[in-house]
């Protein structure tokens, strides 16, 4: 316990700049701490107890996922506010430091494409966190093996998720003081709420960027598989393009429905980017990369420039990729541009081998990084 109040107030030090962010609710009372200035409701220190109450005990049917950290459930509060606790696997890998990195991380940065954390148990050895609930669930969830029944997310969605996430992303990297490097960028960790809102989650890995005139942060390799910028994954180099290499990755799930790896296949189909790339260099090809599960139904043009945005974010020189910035201003003209196939019509349609279902992630594996020269 005293280890884990030092670190605390090590990381409040860290991240405590008057002008910007707000520290304020960490060691403070166990009462709601309302930020003056932006309103927003600071995280409250929960008891075991309670949350085992919201949570009906953590019951089975409860339970909404799993991921590296342990399970996360469905909870109500003695407020009725819905919320989803995630309880740290005391038997995992990912322990006591990613859960102060993220209730420290989600405590002072706030935007509306940020998952916001309700508050957080550390009672004994548990260590739980509260999230506000997201009904509809992971991006990943919208993508991937769909359920039958689901409903596949158009075009005009596709491109809001995009542009939402980027916002997300260029929050952390363009307001936050000092930058903020989120390393875990992958479609599961984008939440979505009503409307299909994206909202970024899952600050354990973050990392405070460079600062001056250092260039990167160095660090062990963590995150996930498929996701990794080549020169992370080699060097241990972090640097803020290290995300928009991850964004990229994700761009490309969400325009052609692959999944980042696919462990069933082998070879070229195995990794996206490396499946990607020799298409980027045709234009004549880019309609392959749609997801055959929008049935031809997506502005022609906008494709290639979802595409193009995409290719320029997994370049293998991360100097030669855009900053977040540049991929929001794109993504937000794309998702204004709203497709409609009554009016523009369907594209022709592909026969593509459709994706089999992808197994869990393994956190540490290194991702081999092809090369990239993009012909436009
Ligand atoms: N705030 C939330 N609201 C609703 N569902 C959530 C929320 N947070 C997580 N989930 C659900 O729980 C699942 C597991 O989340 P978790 O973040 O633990 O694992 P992951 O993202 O799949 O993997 P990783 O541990 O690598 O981040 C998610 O896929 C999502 O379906
Ligand atoms: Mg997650």
């Amino acid at each position: 316990m005293r280890s884990f109040l030092l670190d605390i107030q090590e990381f409040q030090l860290l991240f405590y700049h008057p002008n910007k962010l707000k520290a304020k609710t960490l060691l403070g009372s166990k009462e709601y701490v309302k930020d003056g200035e932006s309103g927003h409701i600071g995280a409250k220190i929960f008891t075991f107890r309670e949350l085992a109450v919201a949570t009906r005990n953590f019951r089975g049917d409860c339970l909404l996922g799993e991921g590296g950290f342990g399970r996360v459930y469905k909870g109500q509060l003695d407020s009725n506010q819905i919320v989803a606790i995630k309880q740290l696997d005391r038997n995992g890998l990912q322990g006591n430091r990613e859960f102060l990195v993220e209730v420290l991380m989600l405590s002072l940065l706030h935007h509306p494409n940020l998952v916001n954390l309700t508050g957080y148990c550390a009672d004994g050895d548990q260590r739980l966190l509260v999230y506000e609930y997201m009904p509809l669930g992971s991006l990943d969830d919208h993508l991937h093996d769909l359920t039958p029944g689901k409903k596949v997310l158009d075009w005009n969605m596709r491109m809001k998720i995009a542009a939402g996430a980027a916002k997300g992303l260029e929050y952390l990297h363009d307001r936050a003081s000092p930058p903020v490097i989120y390393r875990d960028l992958k479609c599961s960790n984008i939440l979505l709420g009503e409307g299909y809102h994206p909202k970024l989650s899952d600050f354990g890995l973050a990392k405070l960027g460079p600062v001056g005139d250092n260039t990167h942060v160095s660090t062990r390799v963590m995150g996930t598989y498929g996701y990794c910028a080549p020169e992370y994954a080699m060097t241990g180099q972090l640097t803020l393009k290290s995300d928009v290499y991850s964004f990229g990755v994700v761009l490309l799930e969400i325009i052609t429905g692959r999944k980042a790896i696919e462990n069933s296949k082998t070879g070229g189909e195995h990794n996206l980017v490396a499946w990607a790339k020799p298409l980027f260099r045709d234009r004549r090809k880019f309609s392959q990369m749609a997801d055959p599960m929008l049935q031809g139904q997506y502005p022609e043009r906008g494709l290639y420039q979802a595409l193009a945005v995409a290719a320029m974010c997994v370049q293998e020189q991360p100097n030669m990729r855009p900053v977040i910035a540049d991929v929001v201003t794109a993504l937000s003209y794309l998702a204004a541009q709203k497709f409609d196939s009554d009016t523009q019509g369907v594209q022709n349609l592909r026969w593509t081998p459709a994706t089999p279902p992808r197994t869990r992630r393994d956190a540490d594996k290194r991702q081999k990084g092809g090369s990239y020269e993009p012909r436009w």
